[in-house]
């Protein structure tokens, strides 16, 4: 017997906080700092969970979370594997959008811009950071390939970790390494009763690549 769940039921109030032009900042990153900050002390569990949308050189959409590694004005990083299927599409069309959603503060953040990759030094520092096993993780694992079975990926990490038993630096794959998304909008969300939500969105002017257009859209 098959039992229907309510879905279309589920609906819930957003009345934490507002969102005003009299009180946001200038520029969407000092904006994107108090929020990051509020986030950070609320204990959110993952806070730096984001979708990353992504387009295929023929034009078919995919979407899935990856992990915000840093941010700064120059913009939004992440790692992963450059031949992955995200790999693929960023190589094909190099424009992205993430999307956190803080439902603890009832926020969502989208960041839109064209992506580039960080420098060799740049996912050589990070890869580094990582704990070992993360190392020769991301060495073993050819992401969005199909393999035949787990055991393919448990002999790879075998072989690895033989071969680098006692090595003092595992070398970053060239496989491997990081994105920055440069924001050229971003829009802040904020949940406000009845559906009325406070929605701001920073659009970066063409001909002055450090002033943002602020307008307010309707929600
Ligand atoms: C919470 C969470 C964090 C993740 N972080 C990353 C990440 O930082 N980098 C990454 O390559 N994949 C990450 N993944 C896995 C991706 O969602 C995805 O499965 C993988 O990157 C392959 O995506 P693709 O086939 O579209 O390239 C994460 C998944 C989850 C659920």
């Amino acid at each position: 017997m098959s039992s229907m769940l309510p879905v279309a039921d589920i609906r819930k109030d957003y009345k934490l906080k507002e969102l005003s032009e009299s009180t946001i900042s200038d520029d969407p990153i000092s904006q994107f700092d108090l929020w990051w900050n509020e986030a950070l002390s609320s204990q959110i569990d993952e806070v730096n969970a984001m979708t990353l949308a992504t387009v295929s050189g023929d034009g078919y959409p995919d979407a899935r979370i990856v992990l915000l590694k840093g941010y700064d004005v120059n913009g939004f990083l992440f790692f992963t594997n450059y031949d992955s299927a995200k790999g693929k599409e960023l190589e094909a069309n190099p424009q992205a959008t993430l999307v956190f959603f803080w439902k603890e503060l009832e926020r969502q953040v989208r960041i839109s811009g064209p992506v580039e990759r960080t420098s060799a030094k740049e996912s050589d520092d990070y890869f580094h950071s990582r704990p070992l096993k993360s190392q020769i993780g991301a060495i073993a694992s050819p992401q969005s390939q199909v393999i035949h079975d787990r055991e393919v990926l448990n002999n790879q990490v075998d072989k690895l970790s033989a071969q680098y038993a006692g090595a003092k630096l595992i070398p970053r794959p060239a496989h491997w390494g990081g994105y920055r998304v440069r924001p050229r909008s971003m829009e802040f969300w904020q949940g406000r009763p009845s559906r009325l939500h406070d929605r701001i969105v920073y659009h970066r002017q063409k001909d002055n690549a450090s002033a943002w257009v602020i307008e307010r859209l309707a929600p």
